[in-house]
């Protein structure tokens, strides 16, 4: 038995920095005797913020915050997590007076900042994504009135005047094929439609190199969070090529049953997650199969 690592995975660019970030806010701001809060999910893997709340930090959830039952008292810290969050939460924040660490992704920032700029040009905005991912919710808050599509068969129900310019953004883990699908059917279609493809580097080299992978491999083990949209893209990728694909958050929920009379065993990561859970995963499998 042979394990293959995809080409590219795990821990992005924007999730080091938001984790080192809070390392360093943590060790600043503790000495300070502040309290240490970090809004939902810093990133979308458990193990991660398990990590985080050992460490010390405490989570708050926007819902909190919007309905006004949160913990939080002027001069408390918050970190912003690597999906940024809505235009309403900073501004509550704000009137907190509470202090704000942005671990927004640089990627997200920019979209948020291309949809702003945009609509200020008369743009109407067209957002491809998860309607309930917090990424697409943070970004959209920012926007006047923005028409969110999960994918083409709902771009194609959205009204599109030939007589208005439209600008279309996406989800920084959108699914290159899928988007390459919307571009061809709106280059024939609407030339009113001004394309903008955010994916982000780090989520196209994954899903690339998941594929290949898919194709090279008996069995694939696509490691991240349960609401991870980045891990579930790499799952239905590699599940597109490889139907023996399966989804795990740690070594815990590895069955060995998929692996048994499999040579090649390929392994991947989402963006989230970190490298010793994928280790503790191969050691397992090394473990039971001699591998
Ligand atoms: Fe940023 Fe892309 Fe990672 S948007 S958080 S580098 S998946």
């Amino acid at each position: 038995m042979e394990i293959i690592r995809a080409k590219h995975m795990g821990f992005c660019f924007g999730v080091a920095g938001a984790i080192d970030m809070c390392h360093k806010v943590l060790k600043d701001e503790e000495n300070n005797g502040k309290k240490v809060y970090i809004l939902g999910m810093l990133v979308h893997n458990e193990n991660v913020v398990e990590e985080l709340r050992k460490e010390g930090f405490e989570l708050v959830e926007e819902e909190e915050i919007l309905s006004g039952e949160d913990p939080l008292n002027p001069g408390d810290v918050i970190i912003i997590r690597a999906h940024g969050t809505t235009e309403e939460i900073y501004n509550i924040l704000n009137k907190k007076k509470v202090k704000i660490y942005d671990a927004t992704c640089v990627f997200v920032a920019k979209i948020r900042k291309t949809l702003v700029e945009k609509e200020k040009t008369g743009y109407n905005i067209v957002f491809i994504g998860d309607k309930n991912h917090p990424e697409v919710r943070g970004i959209i808050s920012f926007g006047q009135k923005v028409q969110v599509c999960a994918d083409l068969e709902e771009l194609k129900k959205i009204e599109i005047d030939k007589n208005k310019k439209y600008c279309l953004l996406t989800q920084t883990t959108l699914n290159k094929k899928n988007l390459e699908k919307i571009k061809s059917y709106l280059e024939n279609t609407h030339s009113n439609v001004k394309i903008l493809d955010k994916i982000c580097g780090a989520t196209q080299v994954r899903q690339e190199a998941v594929e290949e992978l898919a194709k090279v491999t008996d069995v694939v083990i696509v490691v991240g969070g349960k609401n991870s949209s980045n891990t579930k893209k790499l799952y239905d990728i590699s599940n597109n090529f490889n139907s023996n694909t399966y989804l795990i958050q740690d070594d815990k929920d590895l069955d060995p049953e998929w692996l048994k009379g499999k040579k090649r065993i390929g392994i991947t990561a989402g963006a989230s997650t970190p490298e010793e859970i994928v280790i503790n995963i191969e050691n397992k499998i090394r473990g039971i199969f001699n591998a």
